[in-house]
């Protein structure tokens, strides 16, 4: 029987790439599927909560029963996600955000030219970082992607961005990660502390995440 643990809860996921234009018809962003954070999306739905999902341009159709925000760029991501933050009791951050957008963004198709080009590139604002640093009675969660020295950097993040815990992925793991069904993830805390959770469904994940979550939950208000 599915745990209605989230019940009278709002949780709010943000999933897949950003895409940052450069011109209208060219953009930086990465290959996320956005299949983690709808997974995120759908396990929450299922387990009672009420879920806004905002995501980024991925394949995957909008889950029944939930509401689905699509945007582009991070900018947008922020705006979507920061409004919904605000009666939010849990907000998961799988969205792969570009670090960085163009400085000017074109408003025409820019010309080919001859010889290199150098593109100006600005910060993109730290969403989970601005999350974290109005937290509320909300549990927040991140995920980051390493290639080395990840737990280290993980809690590194985690305090930083004043997270609850982050999962840590590996982004050169076998059917893992980026467009992969499963996913093999370590739990960080801000202490240091971590677990590492065996290869699963990015569903599985899904519910262990929120299993973590709900242990951080204040008590809800008296309906
Ligand atoms: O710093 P890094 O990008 O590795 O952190 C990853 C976590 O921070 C993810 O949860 C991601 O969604 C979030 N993030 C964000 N805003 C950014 C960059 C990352 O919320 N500009």
């Amino acid at each position: 029987p599915v745990t209605r643990d989230l019940a009278g809860r709002t949780v709010v996921v943000s999933a897949g790439p950003t895409r940052e234009y450069l011109d209208p018809v060219r953009f930086i962003s990465n290959p996320s599927s956005g299949k983690m954070g709808f997974a995120v999306a759908e396990e929450a739905r299922d387990r009672g909560a009420s879920v806004v999902l905002v995501t980024g341009p991925v394949t995957l159709p909008d889950p029944q029963g939930v509401t689905t925000v699509r945007i582009e760029s991070a900018l947008e991501l922020r705006d979507a996600v920061v409004s919904a933050a605000q009666g939010a009791d849990i907000v998961v951050m799988t969205a792969a955000v570009a670090d960085y957008r163009a400085a000017d963004q074109a408003t025409e198709k820019q010309a080919k030219v001859a010889g290199d080009v150098t593109i100006h590139l600005t910060p993109n604002p730290d969403i989970l970082a601005q999350l974290g640093a109005d937290k509320g009675n909300r549990v927040l969660v991140g995920f980051a992607m390493e290639t080395h020295a990840g737990v280290e950097r993980a809690a590194a993040k985690a305090t930083r961005k004043n997270a609850d815990f982050i999962l840590l992925n590996y982004p050169t793991r076998e059917g893992t990660a980026f467009g992969g069904d499963d996913n093999q993830v370590t739990l960080v805390r801000p202490d240091g502390t971590h677990e590492d959770w065996p290869r699963v469904s990015k569903r599985e994940v899904a519910r262990r995440l929120l299993d973590e979550a709900v242990r951080g939950l204040r008590p809800s208000a008296p309906q």
